[in-house]
């Protein structure tokens, strides 16, 4: 069975486990008050629901040596802790409490059935419990927390139970409880302060990341600027509306108007510039934008997603700028160095903003002639429940879009996959290639027909082939999206999904690491935004409190991520490509992705070589995960930021 399963599966049996011993102690409560006679029909049915819970319990112990296999990080609060609460007073109940209950004439040893029973549903629900607030690694202050309402429980059941029964002690029992719970979030509650990045403030010795800028143009005249090409854009953020030929529609905001923003498309060496402006309206009147106040309205930056810039023109509020008010500008700069297929996003209140259309495709074509003479950029993303497909910058469309290509043209098809969730994309009627992956190209990458493929979210995959006589399709999810030289429309691809990992040829990989780290995602109660909720967690901990990871200008870092959790986590470190070093377990050929698809039960071992200085945003792509919390900033020694979450900044 999958490691996903048993996760699965674990959650179900804990729920089972639970309702089987509290169902068992309530019906032999109920049969042990009854007199002998009449009571012993109800006290056999206990005995036969105390042998269901026993194997039940039996069944999540299976489980979880099972998920042990898998590694540590997916069984460490169940070892240690959950199931040694249900499954020593299961043993006990089923040494003292069945056997007498199956003599069926049991009466006057209330306590000495009922209270392995009663511990053993406490257990179970222990076991609950630690599964919503204890992620790996496990914390003294959650398995306190959990410890001590475990523990209060059983000792006022004990009394409860006892022979001499007054008010006092339903006084003293709701006493118990009380302390306990105030113990439990005392110790449990030690929450973190919420320092943001106090290994990199600002104020620290070092270099402050608004010195890590892109290059400025080369003076006109000068020897350089003669060679240097630069290109300038403009992109406008501003209200648009979005009409699908569906006949559905939804009010955007869009750069310059249209959505997708406008492809940028340079080639390999030019000096970009691109102002940004907003002009999205403004809360509150014009003068509280005039002062670039915060809150004035909807801030925007751009990212350059999978562009590993220099860092101040990484775009991330709080991090690398501050936000975009309406009515202000600023100026991104970088060299185009790396060839491929990219995109640029807002990244203030990115998990609105993307899905509401703020986002564009960057193409760089290489310093070389490409081989194809037909190369398209194909952007997916969803308004509302629609998924859509737009051509080259075209209006989306979430109807079948049609493109005529000559026969016997060398072709590239980029697709970028600018949603939130993950994708599966077929195409048929020709063999093809994964050309690139997050814009590198992957060397040996070898033909595929009929295979689909599993695109992360924020990722992109290149296809080239030559177009055939006959039609070619492109099927998103299950939606013909792109016929190429219909009418005729070839078979969707119905073949196995390529394991991406395994892709192309195997690269030469780092053998050393002068770091390892571990990221263990999962989803469990956290404080974020100052308050405990449910979020998405690196090793149990939420945004802001996730500690920042430091490595120094040069290292080689491997980064293991286990997601225990069961939601696919689209990983993304800024400023850097890693190389997949293993799946599972399984080595890969170790391709470059800045944006790799953690999917629930996974283990990923990646390699990341400090190359670019800065403070670098680390988080899920699944937007909406990022804003419940799973985000954290990847630093270098000595760089330090001046920007911080205060004014409005807020990048998911
Ligand atoms: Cu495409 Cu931090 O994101
Ligand atoms: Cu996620």
């Amino acid at each position: 069975m999958t490691t996903a399963r048993l996760i699965a599966l674990d959650q179900i049996l804990f729920v089972l486990v639970a309702a089987a011993w509290a169902a068992t102690a309530g019906i032999a409560l109920t049969g042990l008050r009854q007199p002998a006679a009449a009571g012993r029909r109800t006290r056999l049915i206990a005995a036969a629901s105390c042998a269901a819970a026993i194997v039940v319990t039996a069944l999540r112990v299976a489980v979880t040596a099972g998920l042990a296999g898998a590694g540590w990080w997916f069984v460490a609060e169940k070892v240690t802790l959950a199931l040694p609460l249900v499954v020593v007073p299961a043993l006990v109940s089923a040494a003292v409490s069945l056997p007498r209950l199956l003599r069926g004439t049991a009466t006057g040893s209330t306590r000495i059935v009922a209270f392995p029973l009663l511990v053993a549903a406490y257990g179970a629900v222990a076991g609950i419990a630690c599964a919503v607030v204890i992620s790996y690694p496990v914390t003294a202050g959650g398995a306190a927390a959990v410890l001590a309402l475990f523990a209060a429980g059983s000792a006022v059941t004990w009394r409860l139970l006892g022979p001499a029964r007054s008010p006092r002690h339903g006084w003293q029992a709701a006493g118990t409880c009380v302390l306990a719970l105030a113990l439990a979030l005392t110790i449990g509650g030690g929450w973190p302060s919420g320092h943001l990045h106090p290994e990199h403030d600002a104020g620290g010795p070092g270099v402050s990341v608004d010195l890590l800028r892109g290059p400025a143009p080369a003076a006109a005249g000068g020897p350089a600027g003669a060679r240097e090409r630069v290109r300038r854009f403009t992109l406008t953020a501003q209200p648009a509306t979005v009409r699908l030929p569906s006949g559905g529609g939804a009010e955007a905001w869009s750069f310059n108007g249209q959505v997708p923003g406008p492809v940028l498309r340079v080639r390999q060496g030019d000096l970009v510039e691109v102002v940004l402006r907003n002009r999205l309206p403004v809360r509150g009147g014009a003068e509280q934008a005039d002062s670039g106040q915060a809150d004035s309205g909807q801030g925007v930056t751009i990212h350059w997603h999978g562009y590993d810039v220099p860092a101040a023109e990484d775009g991330v509020p709080g991090v690398t700028q501050n936000a975009v008010w309406p009515g202000q500008s600023h100026v991104y700069r970088f060299r185009a160095e790396d060839a491929g297929t990219y995109w640029y996003h807002s990244h203030q209140n990115s998990s609105v903003a993307v899905p509401r259309g703020l986002f564009g495709l960057l193409v760089v074509d290489p310093a070389a002639p490409a081989p194809e003479s037909e190369d398209h950029v194909l952007a997916l993303h969803a308004f509302g429940s629609r998924a859509t497909l737009s051509v080259d910058g075209a209006a989306p469309s979430d109807l079948l879009t049609r493109l005529t290509l000559p026969p016997g043209a060398r072709t590239r098809l980029r697709v970028v996959n600018t949603d939130t969730r993950p994708v599966v994309l077929g195409l048929s009627g020709v063999p093809y290639r994964i050309a690139a992956v997050d814009g590198g190209d992957v060397p040996g990458a070898t033909e595929l027909d009929g295979a689909r493929l599993h695109l992360a979210a924020g990722g992109r995959y290149d296809l080239t082939f030559t177009m055939p006589s006959g039609p070619v399709l492109l099927t998103t999810g299950d939606r013909p999206a792109l016929l190429v030289n219909g009418p005729a429309t070839p078979p969707p691809a119905a073949g196995p999904i390529v394991d991406i990992t395994r892709y192309g040829s195997p690269a030469a990989l780092p053998d050393r690491f002068d770091r390892e780290t571990t990221w263990v995602l999962d989803k469990t109660l956290a404080v974020s935004g100052g308050l405990p909720r449910l979020a998405q967690t690196v090793n149990g901990k939420a945004w802001p409190n996730i500690p920042t990871p430091v490595v120094r200008r040069g290292q080689t870092v491997r980064i293991r991520v286990v997601n225990r959790g069961t939601d696919t986590h689209p990983m993304h470190p800024h400023g850097h490509h890693v190389r997949i070093l293993s799946r599972n377990g399984v080595p890969a050929t170790g391709l470059a992705m800045d944006t790799f698809d953690v999917a629930p039960g996974e283990v990923w071992e990646v390699a990341l070589v400090a190359d670019n200085p800065g403070v670098w945003m680390s988080h899920c792509h699944d937007l909406a995960h990022a804003a419940q919390g799973m985000e954290f900033h990847l630093a270098y020694e000595g760089v330090t930021t001046p920007y911080d979450m205060t004014g409005g900044n807020h990048p998911a």
